[in-house]
């Protein structure tokens, strides 16, 4: 069994040690907010938290895991309680089919947990590894923005 901490529970799981983190998640725990797409680290629909940092969860064995702290888009916020990025994301009403938006968000919330005056650079550079085939890319820009605003509100606040 391996231990680890999803979602802020501490749970233990029992999969070969060479299992990627993304079927942990999507097949043992039943957490399929976090989408396969490629499987070589090339697109980012798999892209989780850990320990704070965004990551690609098919390039992260269960063994590289252990012990540590892993956030899913399920645990970035609640109905009642959006992360300022899922808020932004629907004022600007970025998805198109959505496959790619998991993936999309959990790389935005990691960007403006460490930079909360994100330039277009900034962003560019951080959400150049995920991938969108509906081109949702103007948009995200935007709600990254928009987030950054909330975010930058709720702290002087
Ligand atoms: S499925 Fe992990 S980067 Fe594409
Ligand atoms: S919204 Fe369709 S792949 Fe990004």
């Amino acid at each position: 069994m391996t231990k680890l901490n999803v979602n802020g529970t501490d749970l233990a799981v029992d999969a070969p040690l060479d299992t990627p983190l993304l079927w942990v998640l999507r097949d043992s725990l039943h957490l399929t907010g976090t989408k396969f797409g490629c499987g070589m680290g090339l697109c980012g629909a798999c892209t989780v938290h850990l320990e704070g940092a965004a990551v690609r969860a098919c390039q992260m064995p269960l063994a590289a895991v252990a012990g540590k702290r892993i956030t899913t888009i399920e645990g970035l916020g609640t109905p009642d309680a959006l992360h300022a990025v899922q808020q932004a994301w629907r004022d600007e009403d970025v998805p198109q089919c959505g496959y790619c938006q998991s993936g999309q968000l959990m790389s935005a919330a990691a960007l403006l947990a460490t930079t909360p005056h994100p330039s277009d650079g900034d962003i560019d550079a951080a959400m150049a590894g995920n991938i969108c085939r509906c081109g949702t890319y103007d948009r995200i820009r935007r709600a990254i923005h928009r987030a950054a605003g909330a975010l930058r509100e709720r702290a002087a606040a």
